[in-house]
């Protein structure tokens, strides 16, 4: 049973340098919680801090109810995955899952039923004899998994676990981290920089950018309820559209007006909105909120717009349609069937309920 309490976390590698920026996260016993963001953003800082290898500049760290900035890591009863799993080469399968335990001065009995059993959750009792040569990337994956398994550990951290595998093997393990944490119910703090493996795996994930967290929270919110334009644009695929233009009260409503066309915006919007009249602002947009009007059930003329189609994407199940409309280029999602050639001029339904604001100087969310 653990928590982990980061309280105004700040990590300086050197004067000029700062990798963690005054962080503030509860994550709930039993909660697996995703750190996401761009390289460099400070996630594997914050993890190393958790575990130990790194002593914040500032802050305080609580595992459980203590507070461990003082403690080793190896008193910190954590166990972590890295990139690179860092098995020993030298030992089988069996022994690099032992080690730990060894060293510790476990009984022969109780190593072995412990790397009987977390062999048996990964699904890899068949491997146990072999060396890590002799093994798959997602094979020693589930090694490098199992060894912290064994260990019982309060809190399990995974620093980019994933990324040395191919894109299959990647959704594969995927599921199964999934499984893993409903079968041992155990904190995990998992570092991506892949905002899908954030999406897919978390009960919360935290998006970060140059050393802060800008916004935590479920997966869906942080989705559909982006806190500014970098979060917006960093969750989901293809990237949110981004339209600049400025916003025009007309007819007792309020329209956004990109200069070549206009797009009348929800009513539950206006308050936010009426500070930006006349002013510019950015509209976002998801690429499945953007509809062909030959499809739309909602088309009315002020949510419609002509486009020309410039590049069609075919996926199978789904297209990606990118289209011309005055200054700007956007993506929209369409039915695998709905296929337009290059050039063909396409009138496009916004769904107005669910396209999102951004200040352009601060780029925060306005509604
Ligand atoms: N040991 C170190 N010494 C100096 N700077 C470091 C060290 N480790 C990381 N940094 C810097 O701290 C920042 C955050 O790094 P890191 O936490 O590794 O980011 P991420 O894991 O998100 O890619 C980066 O600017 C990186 O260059
Ligand atoms: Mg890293």
């Amino acid at each position: 049973m653990a928590q982990v309490s980061l309280r105004n976390i700040t990590k300086r590698y050197s004067q000029s340098s700062l990798a963690v920026d005054n962080i503030n996260l509860g994550i709930e016993n039993k909660e697996f919680i995703v750190l996401v963001g761009p390289s460099g953003c400070g996630k594997s800082t914050t993890l190393r801090m958790i575990a130990g290898l790194e002593n914040p500049t500032d802050g305080d760290i609580f595992i459980g109810d203590k507070l461990v900035n003082n403690i080793p890591a190896k008193d910190r009863n954590i166990a972590m995955v890295f990139q690179n799993y860092a098995l020993y080469p030298h030992m089988k399968v069996y022994d690099n899952m032992a080690f730990a335990l060894k060293l510790r001065g476990y009984s022969r009995n109780d190593i072995n039923k412990r790397v009987v059993n977390a062999a048996k959750i990964l699904g890899i009792t068949h491997l146990l004899d072999r060396k890590p040569r002799q093994l798959s990337g997602g094979e020693r994956q589930r090694v490098a998994v199992g060894r912290a398994i064994v260990r019982k550990p309060l809190v399990f951290l995974f620093d980019e676990p994933l990324s040395n595998l191919d894109a299959k093997m990647r959704v594969q393990m995927r599921t199964e981290l999934n499984k893993l944490h409903q079968k041992i119910q155990t904190t995990m703090i998992y570092v991506t920089h892949d905002q899908v493996e954030a999406m897919t795996l978390g009960d919360r994930i935290a998006v970060m950018k140059g050393g802060k967290i800008l916004q935590c929270d479920t997966p869906l919110n942080v989705y559909g309820k982006p806190v500014n334009k970098f979060v917006a644009g960093f969750i989901g695929s293809p990237p949110m559209n981004f339209i600049e233009g400025k916003i025009a009260a007309r007819d007792s409503s309020l329209y956004f007006d990109e200069g070549k066309f206009n797009l009348k915006t929800s009513g539950r919007m206006k308050d936010n909105l009426s500070k930006y009249i006349d002013k510019k602002v950015i509209l976002g947009v998801r690429a499945e909120n953007i509809y062909d009007k030959l499809f739309a059930a909602n088309a009315t003329a002020g949510n419609t717009i002509r486009t020309v189609c410039d590049v069609v994407e075919t996926m199978g199940s789904h297209n990606y349609i990118y289209l011309l409309a005055g200054r700007h280029t956007f993506i929209a999602l369409v039915e695998g069937y709905n296929k337009p050639v290059s050039g063909e001029s396409l009138e496009v339904v916004f769904d107005m309920e669910r396209v999102h604001f951004f200040d352009p100087s601060t780029e925060e969310t306005v509604v």
